[in-house]
C-alpha cells in the first residue's frame, strides 16, 4: 500500500520533471510508512524526521528547478505556475513551523498525507502543459544550434 502511485500523475515529456515527480512520490510513501511504524510502536522518530527534512528540501528544489526552466524559456504562464508553487510552500512552511513549535510530529505528517491530492491536480493541470512547452522550446533550440 502507498499514499500515492506514480501512475496517478501524468507522465512528463521532460525527463528531469518526470524524475523529480517520481522521487517526490517515493519520499511521500516513505514518510507515510515511517509515520505508521512510529504510531504503532512509538519508536525513535529519527528516521521519520530525517525523511521529512529530505521532503522539505526536495519540494523546494522541485519547484525552484521548474521555475528556472520556465524563466529560461519564457513560459507564458510563469506567474500562474509560480503562484501555485508559492501557495503550496506557504502551507508547507506553516505546517513545518507548527511542528517545530509544538514538537508534535503529526502537525507535519498530517500535512504530508494531504498533499497527494494537490500534487496530482498540480502535475496534471499545470506541470503537463509546462513540460510540453519546455520540450518544444528545447527541441527548437537544439535545431537552431
Ligand atoms: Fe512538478
Ligand atoms: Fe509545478
Amino acid at each position: 500500500m502507498g499514499l500515492i502511485y506514480a501512475e496517478q500523475v501524468d507522465f512528463m515529456s521532460l525527463e528531469s520533471m518526470q524524475e523529480t515527480h517520481e522521487r517526490e512520490i517515493k519520499i511521500l510513501n516513505d514518510i507515510d510508512k515511517l509515520a505508521i511504524d512510529h504510531q504503532l510502536d512509538k519508536t525513535d522518530p529519527a528516521q521519520l524526521i530525517a525523511k521529512i527534512e529530505e521532503y522539505i528540501v526536495h519540494v523546494k528544489e522541485h519547484f525552484a528547478s521548474e521555475e528556472r526552466l520556465m524563466r529560461k524559456y519564457n513560459f507564458p504562464s510563469y506567474d500562474m505556475h509560480k503562484t501555485a508553487h508559492d501557495m503550496f510552500l506557504a502551507d508547507l512552511d506553516y505546517a513545518t513551523s507548527q511542528w517545530r513549535r509544538s514538537a508534535n510530529i503529526e502537525k507535519i505528517t498530517n500535512f504530508v498525507r494531504k498533499t497527494p491530492e494537490w500534487i496530482v491536480l498540480h502535475v496534471n493541470t499545470v506541470d503537463t502543459p509546462t513540460s510540453n512547452y519546455l520540450v518544444k522550446m528545447i527541441e527548437k533550440e537544439s535545431i537552431s544550434g
